[in-house]
């Protein structure tokens, strides 16, 4: 891939900026900078490699050459989404589940809040960082990484949670431009429904594990003192909580950004 391939191929979308780099430390740092320099909404930035990608929670997150997806989107929430800006991590979700199904048939599920995974392993992260200038919102950047080719896999030892890429998922190569097309004209799509019923709906129904028992390890201590809890997953609230059945039978609705989740069989 290149600057100008690139371009051709999103040409449809009418993109205000693309910026391609070969090589980059983390493509949501130089969204951020454009962001600050006065990117508007929309804009690109995509690399084939990143020295230094960053994960949630300050971890790492590996792009190797030729294998994978890293690239970030310039967004400017309205006040109304301003005010909900956890959903835009969700909303990253939804459009690589709408653009894996539609380009290549695949069933991924989202394992709550924001990671997809194909056939019950993560095949994409998403990285969402909101720049203020004192209490205003500049916007936010959307950072999304897909693991496209088997390279793109990391060892089992170097993840928190099971890992796999499309290509094994799909059965075929894949083309990452075309994968990124689909990406970005679903973002727009998806971005239509955001605090719409519609959108935690088919959040919802796309949860992976519903019904089955999932451990939930807070990613900071609780007022009561809680680090963990385990349930029956319910579903999606109407407002994007996820419902938990406690063995208590309380319906608790947990808030999205306290917790990582993970199926009750591995250990947290
Ligand atoms: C996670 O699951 O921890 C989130 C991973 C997000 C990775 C993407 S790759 C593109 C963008 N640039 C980064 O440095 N991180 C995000």
């Amino acid at each position: 891939m290149n600057q100008a391939l690139l371009q051709a191929k999103l040409a449809a979308l009418d993109l205000p900026g693309i910026r391609w780099f070969d090589t980059v430390g983390s493509t949501n740092d130089v969204a951020l900078d454009w962001l600050a320099s006065g990117a508007a909404e929309g804009c690109l930035v995509a690399a084939d490699t990143q020295t230094s990608g960053r994960g949630r929670l300050g971890r790492r997150w590996i792009t190797e050459p030729g294998s994978a997806l890293a690239f970030s989107v310039v967004l400017k929430p309205s006040p109304e989404e301003a005010q909900r800006l956890a959903l835009f991590s969700p909303l990253g979700a939804l459009a690589v589940c709408r653009a894996l199904e539609a380009g290549w048939g695949l069933r991924p599920e989202i394992k709550w809040p924001n990671d997809v995974l194909l056939n019950g392993r993560k095949v994409c992260g998403i990285l969402v960082e909101a720049a203020w200038m004192g209490d205003a919102l500049q916007g936010v950047v959307i950072g999304i990484g897909v693991n496209v080719t088997p390279d793109s896999v990391p060892p089992e030892e170097a993840v928190m949670y099971p890992a796999g890429c499309v290509e094994e998922a799909a059965g075929c190569p894949v083309d990452r431009a075309v994968l990124l097309r689909e990406v970005l004209a679903a973002l727009r799509s998806v971005r239509a429904l955001l605090l719409e019923p519609a959108f935690f709906e088919e959040w919802d129904r796309r949860l992976a594990f519903k019904n089955e028992r999932v451990a939930l390890a807070y990613d900071a201590q609780q007022p009561q003192g809680e680090d963990r809890a385990e349930g029956l997953l319910q579903g999606v609230g109407a407002d994007g909580s996820l419902l938990l059945k406690l063995p208590s039978g309380e319906t608790r609705a947990i808030s999205v950004g306290d917790v990582h989740l993970r199926p009750a069989r591995r250990a947290c």
